[in-house]
């Protein structure tokens, strides 16, 4: 199915928002967990700058994203947590930008980013919670699977639902689970 996806916006609150109303989801997520690489794999091109220091994105990214003859969405980057640089101040920025993102009307979903390496990490868990106080259809994707061995799959994703429920792995390296995720996309937006 071909992909046809742009950026369109970095935004530092509210007011730099795009204009155009779509169903917009979010990638949440600690730092370095893989949520713009993710973005790339799922437009299949390099769109989102990603690295391997942890804290590349500041702002909240705008990508329109849209697949085959569906309807056009936005794909949000939104900046990782738990990431020390730049001390309160940054904190404080980052919870910002994140509540004006949750603030705005109009339907969105969100996908939480857990390591699938590192189940149960309390920041994530944190984080999982304080989604569910948000209107907005939520979800929990393990990133980085080609780095489990098969023993490793079985226990973390048994940790990880315990946690978290239904939980997807992926991989934006092999493209494992990018086609369960579009489903879980496409649910999301017709719900
Ligand atoms: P911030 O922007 O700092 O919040 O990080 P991020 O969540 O956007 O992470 P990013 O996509 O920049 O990836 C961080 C590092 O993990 C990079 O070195 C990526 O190459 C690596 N990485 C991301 N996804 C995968 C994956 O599926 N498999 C493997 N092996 N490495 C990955
Ligand atoms: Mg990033």
């Amino acid at each position: 199915m071909q992909i046809a996806a742009e950026f369109v916006t970095s935004a530092a609150g509210a007011r730099d928002f795009p204009r155009e109303r779509l169903f917009e989801l979010a990638l949440v997520g600690r730092s370095n967990v893989g949520k713009s690489s993710l973005i790339n794999a799922l437009a299949r091109r390099p769109l989102a700058r990603t690295s391997a220091a942890p804290g590349k994105t500041r702002l909240a990214n705008y990508y329109r994203v849209q697949r085959g003859a569906q309807v056009p969405f936005f794909l949000v980057d939104l900046p990782g947590y738990g990431y020390a640089r730049g001390g309160d101040a940054s904190a404080r920025e980052f919870e910002r930008l994140t509540a004006d993102y949750f603030e705005r009307p109009g339907s969105r979903g969100v996908l939480l980013l857990v390591d699938a390496r590192h189940p149960g990490l309390e920041s994530d868990v944190e984080a999982w919670a304080w989604l569910a106080s948000q209107p907005c259809h939520r979800g929990v994707i393990g990133t980085k699977v080609d780095k489990l061995s098969r023993a490793e799959r079985a226990r973390h994703t048994r940790d990880l639902e315990t946690l978290f429920g239904p939980v997807r792995l992926v991989s934006a390296r092999t493209g494992e689970g990018l086609d369960e995720l579009w489903r879980v996309i496409a649910k999301q937006m017709a719900a």
